[in-house]
């Protein structure tokens, strides 16, 4: 038993989740959290909205709304996604919670008094006809990586990169398309060289373990090659106080929104402790050395996570080259795997909300069972290289695997245990096929198991339903509607409880994928209560502002998760006629959905 840390990337709060989102964070933190439960591990997973920053404000202009009712709207939102979703947060919260703000301002003052927060003149941006300074969100330009035209101040949207807004090739202003003057004003910045080494050593270390995805680490790698000092402050009036004399006074500078998103995880962590009434208990995944912890994101994420976050957490414990001593928090473990997945494309193109290339978590969730969605970016997930969502595909998913394959097997099982016995009957002597059967599956809590625990979440499924496929290959090799004879009762009874057998075993092996429906099959085959146990919103206090209006939150009590393990099917547990448990697609899905979208049922361009 360890203590496992699930960090789930923070999104942003500026709308509602899409399935490229879920794809790259959601699905793929929740069935490795799920399983780690089942397997008797102490999990604790946490995130929470990522609300200060550059792209929020941009979009809350859009919107004509304040930053905050921004914010408010979109956390509630995506709470709602993520919750119908099913992932099985301890603590979703909010970089604006106050704890929040506390909890990085004591990392900053801990990087600080160990020399590796240092003060540097860096050029800011200031407007020649109003002599003020242009916030980083307010200047555009082309990016000196990738050369994208519309680069902002802050960051790349095309390819990633982070950016000063001095980098920027033709850099122009937003508001009046004026070219900004540039002059020195003070920034504080994070001294990544002095933290190089240690940072070097550690990324040696995970690399040793074997267990990161190859581009992960060859992308870490080569990011450590070209460190230099990063600002950690900005000028910009919403975000986190610098809380130092001279600092905190200005209503311009603020901490910059990376340097405080990635602390999210270890002020989540303290915010879920406190609401517990226990309020050490986060040192436990912390502090123990012994405690695990993976990071999961999208691709685009890696250099805040292989590199600032660490490089945040060595300074903090004052492990760099400038030493120093261990911040308030003790000394903290730094991640143990940075689990990112590559990116998701909807039929054939990148995610574009202006494009209106976009699939919405709510608007599949209103359609569509949340299983087949978690079904479909399961079996697709971008794990190491790009994957696609198609309607078609999504389609054909559903209806041959979900449906045919997995739901078929549960019902025929449950009818004709309904129809002969009413109850799951006790088994005559095993065959060898049907010892064959029982056998096969129980290898799979190893297989399915270990590659979850590696991160192959997409062969595990597979795996999974290899087995699934055996059993339905079982029903045809012993035909069990054709034991109709008083002297075959004993046999087809031998066939049934078996089948039950399988059921049960695949459906725990299916659980952490397929959580919402785990639970009517574990009903189909007499079982009772919640077979996986479920997220809920709920509306909180601040802890610490009681002037703030409440917000929702998402937490859960994941204690009675199943073990990962075989257990007996009961005999004599009452089975009754079952209705399908998922939802065949109509074969007009696909073109229907394609056009919303705009696209036709067979071109492949968008339309207008
Ligand atoms: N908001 C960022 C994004 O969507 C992710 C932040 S992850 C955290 O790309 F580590 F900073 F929390
Ligand atoms: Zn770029």
């Amino acid at each position: 038993m360890s203590h496992v840390l699930s960090a789930v990337a923070w999104p942003y709060a500026n709308g509602p989740r899409h399935i490229g989102h879920v794809a790259g964070f959601g699905v793929p933190s929740d069935v490795f959290s799920r399983y780690m439960r089942m397997a008797g591990h102490e999990v604790l997973m946490v995130s929470g909205s990522d609300e200060h920053g550059t792209p929020i404000l941009v979009q809350a202009d859009k919107a004509g709304m304040s930053p905050q009712e921004f914010i408010d709207a979109n956390h509630r939102l995506i709470t709602e996604d993520l919750t119908g979703l099913g992932v099985s947060y301890d603590l979703y919260t909010r970089t604006t919670a106050a704890n929040h703000h506390d909890v990085v301002q004591r990392m900053f003052l801990a990087c600080h008094a160990n020399g590796y927060m240092v003060e540097q003149a860096q050029q800011v941006a200031i407007s020649p006809s109003t002599g003020r300074t242009l916030p980083d969100r307010y200047i555009e330009g082309t990016c000196p990586i990738c050369k994208y035209p519309e680069a902002r101040g802050d960051q790349c949207d095309n390819c990633g990169n982070q950016l000063d807004p001095a980098d920027l090739i033709e850099p122009r202003s937003k508001i009046n398309g004026e070219v900004p003057q540039f002059t020195d004003t003070q920034h504080f910045f994070l001294d990544l060289p002095a933290l190089a080494g240690a940072l070097g050593e550690w990324l040696a270390g995970r690399e040793a373990s074997g267990l990161w995805r190859p581009n992960v680490i060859r992308f870490s790698r080569n990011i450590l090659e070209e460190i230099r000092p990063r600002a950690m402050t900005r000028d910009i009036d919403w975000g986190i106080t610098v809380p130092l004399d001279g600092w905190r006074e200005n209503p311009t500078k603020k901490l910059y929104v990376w340097f405080d998103a990635v602390i999210g995880y270890l002020s989540a962590s303290v915010e879920w402790a406190r609401r517990l009434g226990e309020p050490e208990r986060w040192r436990d995944w912390w502090n123990d050395p012994e405690a695990l912890s993976y990071y999961f994101m999208g691709k685009d994420n890696i250099t805040f996570h292989a590199q600032i976050w660490p490089a945040e957490l060595l300074a903090h414990n004052g492990e760099g080259a400038r030493g120093g001593d261990e911040g308030p928090f003790g000394r903290l473990n730094l991640p143990t795997e940075v689990v990112s997945s590559e990116f998701l494309t909807m039929e054939g193109r990148a995610f574009s909300t202006s494009r209106n290339i976009v699939i919405y978590v709510r608007d599949i969730l209103e359609r569509y069972q949340p299983d087949a969605l978690r079904y479909f970016l399961s079996a697709a997930a971008p794990e190491t290289a790009d994957s696609d969502f198609s309607w078609p595909e999504f389609v054909k998913r559903t209806n041959n695997e979900l449906v045919a394959g997995w739901g078929n097997l549960v019902n025929r099982t449950a009818s004709m245990i309904a129809k002969n016995f009413g109850e799951v009957p006790a088994p005559g002597e095993l065959e060898e096929v049907d010892r064959a059967l029982l056998d096969q599956i129980a290898t799979g809590f190893d297989t399915v198991g270990e590659l979850i625990a590696t991160h192959k979440q997409r062969a595990g499924l597979a795996e999974a339903m290899r087995l699934v496929g055996e059993a339905n290959a079982y029903v045809s090799t012993t035909e069990p509607f054709k034991l109709k004879g008083e002297d075959q009762r004993e046999r087809l009874a031998t066939v049934l409880h078996v089948l039950a057998q399988a059921v049960v075993d695949l459906n725990t092996i299916l659980s952490p994928y397929l959580p919402h429906s785990s639970t009517a099959v574990h009903r189909a085959l007499g079982g009772e209560a919640v077979f996986q146990p479920m997220p809920v919103v709920q509306q909180v206090q601040d802890l610490d502002d009681p002037s703030r209006p409440d917000y929702p939150i998402i937490t859960g009590d994941y204690s009675a998760a199943p073990r990962w393990e075989h257990r007996p099917v009961r005999v004599g547990a009452p089975v009754a006629k079952p209705t399908p448990i998922f939802t065949k697609l109509d074969p007009g899905t696909a073109d229907e959905e394609r056009r919303r979208l705009g696209l036709g049922p067979d071109d492949d361009a968008p339309a207008g």
